[in-house]
């Protein structure tokens, strides 16, 4: 297949180039296409011809799209809405990235597909808006939420947590938001064998099993052999984000293991990752030749 992956410089563009390798793969960056422009969008398809979109563009600053939620909405949605027209012109098949975010966080056991979304900011609203905006356009669509990625490509958060550890020698976490973190590079090989089966529809692909916030910053520590670095629990509420984020939004990875599916446990998935950095690579797989 010719396959053309928007935000293609982000950490799970990255990922796809590598999981993505035995199709004619097209990565291109926010500077190569941006996606708000619909005529860059139409001009980028004739060159392509793609058969299939894998939609991993977004503006994924929740701090940013709370100050500016129009901009949020024409990037997550808008941006969203003008490559599905295109795909849909094209003949072309769509997979549209998004969160975990679009749950309100009050469930307590993992959220199904087809449980009801209830976004609580600025930007699960316009990932919402961009499922919505897809799903009306095309009928051959993936759409595939996810969580808490973090991979080869900018520093996410175990970057962040060691950094953090680092400097200040003490650290604090909130334990009222629990989700999966997910390896960007788990999450695309799962992309690449999802596209192949013909069975479009809502899909939740995450690292399996759940932690919070501070957990995962303990098992970080661990990892980077910084146990003894003192992690203090907070809440949301005492952290004081202009935002707020679900409590509670693991996902049931339900319809995507039917289809023998399944990803790895998100313990397991953090050690590879840190091999990986332990052995040089930074979690980082080859770029495909071109990218
Ligand atoms: N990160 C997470 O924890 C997480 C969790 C759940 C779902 N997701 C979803 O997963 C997908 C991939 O996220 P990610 O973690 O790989 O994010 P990322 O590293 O921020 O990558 C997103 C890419 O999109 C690009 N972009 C922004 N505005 C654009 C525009 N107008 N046109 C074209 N490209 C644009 C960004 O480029 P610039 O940086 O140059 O603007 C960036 O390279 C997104 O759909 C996101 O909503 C992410």
């Amino acid at each position: 297949m010719r396959i053309l992956v928007t935000g293609g410089r982000g950490q799970l563009g990255r990922a796809l180039q590598n999981a993505l390798a035995d199709h004619e793969t097209f990565a291109l960056g926010h500077e190569e296409l941006d996606v708000t422009d619909p005529v860059a969008v139409r001009t980028v398809f004739e060159d392509v011809e793609p058969d299939l979109v894998v939609h991993a563009a977004a503006w994924t600053d929740t701090g940013g799209c709370e100050a500016d939620p129009q901009r949020a909405l024409a990037v997550n949605a808008e941006g969203a809405r003008w490559v599905a027209e295109a795909c849909r012109s094209a003949g072309a098949a769509m997979l549209y990235v998004s969160t975990n975010e679009v749950f309100d966080g009050e469930k307590r056991e993992p959220y199904a597909e087809d449980d009801r979304p209830g976004p609580l900011n600025a930007y699960a609203r316009s990932k919402l808006e961009g499922e919505r905006a897809v799903q009306a356009v095309l009928d051959r669509c993936y759409v595939v939420r996810t969580a808490w990625l973090y991979g080869a490509g900018r520093a996410s958060f175990p970057e962040k947590i060691v950094q953090a550890a680092r400097e200040s020698g003490t650290l604090k976490l909130v334990t009222d938001e629990i989700a999966s973190p997910t390896w960007t590079n788990d999450l695309a090989r799962a992309i690449a064998r999802l596209i192949r089966e013909p069975a479009p529809g809502v899909y939740h692909l995450t690292n399996a099993g759940y932690c919070s916030r501070l957990d995962w910053a303990k098992r970080i520590l661990e990892l980077a052999g910084m146990a003894d670095v003192p992690v203090e629990p907070t809440t949301q509420a005492e952290f004081g984000a202009p935002f707020r984020k679900p409590v509670f939004s693991a996902l049931a990875n339900r319809s995507a293991a039917r289809l023998g599916i399944e990803l790895r446990p998100w313990e397991e998935a953090l050690a590879d990752y840190f091999a990986g950095a332990a052995a040089g690579l930074g979690g980082q797989a080859k770029r495909r030749k071109g990218n």
